[in-house]
C-alpha cells in the first residue's frame, strides 16, 4: 500500500517548515538577500519567470521540488508524452503534446504513430481555411463567407474564444468570427441578428457531438439559415463539423467531407490546438496557427527537459501548493496585463478547475488535502479599481500571476507624456511591489497621517506573485503560455494523485436537465417526484412560462 500524499516525507517536512517560517516576510527575505529578485527567475520557451515576490526561501524550493520528486512528477510527465493511458478512468491516453509535435516527430498510440494523422487534419484545415480567407470558397448563392459563427461549449468554445481575441491583432480583419456557446436563445439571436446567412459560415465544434447546447443551438442555427437559404443543399456549403463522432456529424446532415476530426485522446479543455482551433486558424492563418503550436511545442520540449529547479510549469505548480495546502490559501488570480488576454482567466478557469477540482485519489481514496484552487481574475489595471483593494488589504490569501510584455503591439505615445505602455507596465510593477512590501504603520505616520486614520493606511504586505514577462505578444508567445498552463495543471494533479483528465463532475447536473426538460414541455404537469423545492420551482416556472 502506497503512503498517502501527507504521509510523505517531502510533505511533513514542508508542514513542519511552514510552520518554522510562519513569521517569514518578503521585506526581511529581500532584505537578506541583494540578488533575490535576479536569483529567483527562470526562463523557457520566451517566457521569464521571476518568483522571487513568493514566501519561499532556497529551503522551501528544496523541499517542494523534494516533494515533486517523491510523487514522482517526472516519471508521470514520460508517461503522458510517451501515450500511456493515464487518464485512467476513462482508459485513455493523454496526448494533447501530440497535436503540436513536428510532423517528423513519433507518438505512438495503440501501436499507432498519430503525428502522421494530426498533420492530415492540420493540412485540410489549413486548405480549407485558404480557400475561406481567399473569398474562394462561396456560399450556397455564390458569395464569399466573410462571417464565421463558431458553435461550441467548454473545451469546443474557451480556447479559440480566448485565442482569437489574444491573436486579434494578426487576425485577417475583413472576416466576422463569433462564438456561440450558451443555450440561451439570446446567444445565438444576439451573435447573428447583423450576419448575412448567405455569407456566413457555421463551425459546430463539438468532441462528442452530442452536447445539449451545441446540439440545440446547431440546429438553430440551421432553420436561420434555411430560412433564408430555402434549401438544405445550402448546408454542405455553409456548415462544418469538428468531432471525434463521424456517425453523428452525418447524423446531423453535415458532409463528412466538411469535418475535421480529432482523437479521444484529445481532451476537450485541451483541444484547443487541435481541429478546434478551426475557428481561430480561419482567422489569424494557417501560418500563424503553425506558429501558435510551435509555441505550444517550445513549452512541451522545456518541461520535458528542463530540470525541475528551473522548470517553469513545474515552479508555478509547486509554488501553487506551497499556498494551496501549507497556507490555506482557496484561490488565485491570474492577472493579464495586456487587452488582448481578456478572456485568458476565464480560458483558465476551465483548463484548471475541470483538471484539478477533483477529491477521489486515483486510487480511489478520499482526499485528506486540498485540491484544486479556484482560478479568477480580470486584465490589468481594470481589476486594479474593483477587486485589487481585497488583494491588498483584505483578510485572504491569494496568489497572484502577473502577465505582461515588454512591447506593445498598439503603441500610443501621449505627446510628451509616458506612452500607454510605460503606463500599463509600470502598474505591473507597482503592483507586485506594493503586494509584496507593504507600507509600514511608521511609514504611514512619517507621512503625516493622522494616528487615527493611519491603520487604514497600512499595506501589510507579503502578499506573493509570480512575474511573467515575455517580449511581445505572437501567436508562437501564446502557445507557450497557454502551455506552461496546461502543465502547471499536470504538475499540480500528479502531486495531488488526481486524474486531471476526466470531468465525472458536469454529468450529474447534465442529467438531471436531461429529465428535467420533458417535465418543462409537458402540456399536463406531470408527477413531480424531485425534492419539495425543485419541483416548487418547476410549478412556477410552468405557470408563468
Ligand atoms: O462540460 C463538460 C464538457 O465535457 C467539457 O469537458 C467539454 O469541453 C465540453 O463539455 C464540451 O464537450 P463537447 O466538445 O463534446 O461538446
Amino acid at each position: 500500500m502506497t503512503a498517502t500524499l501527507t504521509k510523505t516525507t517531502a510533505w511533513q517536512s514542508l508542514e513542519k517548515h511552514a510552520q518554522d517560517s510562519k513569521n517569514m516576510t518578503l521585506r526581511t527575505l529581500f532584505g537578506a538577500d541583494a540578488t533575490r529578485g535576479e536569483r529567483l527567475s527562470a526562463e523557457g520557451a520566451g517566457l521569464y519567470l521571476d518568483y522571487s515576490k513568493n514566501r519561499v526561501t532556497d529551503e522551501t524550493m528544496k523541499l517542494l521540488l523534494d516533494l515533486a520528486r517523491e510523487t514522482h512528477v517526472p516519471q508521470k510527465r514520460d508517461a503522458m508524452f510517451a501515450g500511456e493511458k493515464i487518464n485512467v478512468t476513462e482508459g485513455r491516453a493523454v496526448l494533447h503534446t501530440a497535436l503540436r509535435a513536428p510532423r517528423d516527430a513519433t507518438v505512438m498510440v495503440d501501436g499507432r504513430n498519430v503525428v502522421p494523422d494530426v498533420h492530415d487534419v492540420l493540412d485540410r484545415m489549413a486548405a480549407f481555411a485558404d480557400q475561406v480567407r481567399s473569398g474562394t470558397w462561396l456560399g450556397y448563392t455564390g458569395k464569399p463567407l466573410k462571417n464565421i459563427v463558431n458553435i461550441g461549449i467548454g473545451g469546443s468554445d474557451l480556447g479559440p474564444v480566448m485565442a482569437a481575441e489574444a491573436l486579434k491583432h494578426y487576425a485577417q480583419r475583413n472576416l466576422t468570427l463569433r462564438f456561440v456557446s450558451n443555450v440561451d436563445g439570446t446567444d445565438l439571436v444576439e451573435k447573428t441578428r447583423d450576419l448575412d446567412p448567405a455569407e456566413t459560415l457555421v463551425i459546430v465544434s463539438s468532441k462528442t457531438f452530442t452536447t445539449q447546447e451545441t446540439m440545440a443551438n446547431a440546429r438553430s442555427a440551421r432553420t436561420w439559415l434555411l430560412a433564408a437559404l430555402k434549401d438544405d443543399a445550402a448546408v454542405a456549403r455553409h456548415f462544418v463539423a469538428v468531432s471525434t463522432n463521424a456517425e453523428a456529424v452525418q447524423t446531423f446532415g453535415i458532409d463528412p467531407a466538411n469535418m475535421f476530426g480529432f482523437w479521444d485522446w484529445v481532451g476537450g479543455r485541451y483541444s484547443m490546438d487541435s481541429a478546434i482551433g478551426l475557428s481561430l486558424m480561419l482567422a489569424v492563418g494557417p501560418d500563424g496557427f503553425r506558429e501558435l503550436l510551435a509555441g505550444f511545442h517550445d513549452m512541451d520540449e522545456h518541461f520535458r527537459t528542463a530540470p525541475l529547479e528551473s522548470n517553469l510549469p513545474v515552479l508555478l505548480g509547486m509554488l501553487g501548493i506551497w499556498y494551496n495546502n501549507f497556507h490555506d490559501a482557496q484561490s488565485h488570480a491570474v492577472l493579464p496585463y495586456d487587452q488582448y488576454l481578456a478572456y485568458f482567466p476565464a480560458y483558465l478557469q476551465q483548463l484548471d478547475m475541470e483538471s484539478n477540482g477533483k477529491h477521489i485519489t486515483l486510487d480511489g481514496q478520499h482526499v485528506d488535502y486540498q485540491t484544486g484552487p479556484v482560478i479568477w481574475g480580470q486584465p490589468g489595471t481594470n481589476g486594479q479599481h474593483a477587486f485589487y483593494q481585497l488583494i491588498h488589504q483584505g483578510t485572504k490569501l491569494i496568489p497572484c500571476d502577473f502577465i505582461g510584455f515588454c512591447q506593445t503591439l498598439n503603441p500610443l505615445p501621449l505627446g510628451d507624456e509616458a506612452p500607454h505602455h510605460d503606463l500599463l507596465m509600470a502598474n505591473v510593477f507597482a503592483q507586485t511591489e506594493a503586494m509584496a512590501f507593504g507600507k509600514t504603520l511608521e511609514q504611514v505616520l512619517d507621512e503625516g497621517v493622522t494616528p487615527d486614520l493611519a491603520p487604514h493606511r497600512v499595506f501589510e504586505g507579503n502578499r506573493p506573485t509570480n512575474t511573467i514577462l515575455a517580449d511581445r505578444l505572437t501567436p508562437r508567445i501564446l502557445g507557450a503560455l497557454i502551455a506552461l498552463y496546461e502543465h502547471k495543471v499536470f504538475v499540480q494533479g500528479a502531486v495531488w494523485n488526481i486524474n486531471s483528465f476526466d470531468q465525472w463532475g458536469v454529468e450529474l447536473g447534465k442529467v438531471l436537465a436531461g429529465k428535467i426538460v420533458p417535465e418543462l414541455h409537458a402540456a399536463q404537469e406531470p408527477e413531480l417526484k424531485h425534492d419539495s423545492s425543485t419541483n416548487t420551482l418547476i410549478r412556477r416556472y410552468r405557470t408563468r412560462r
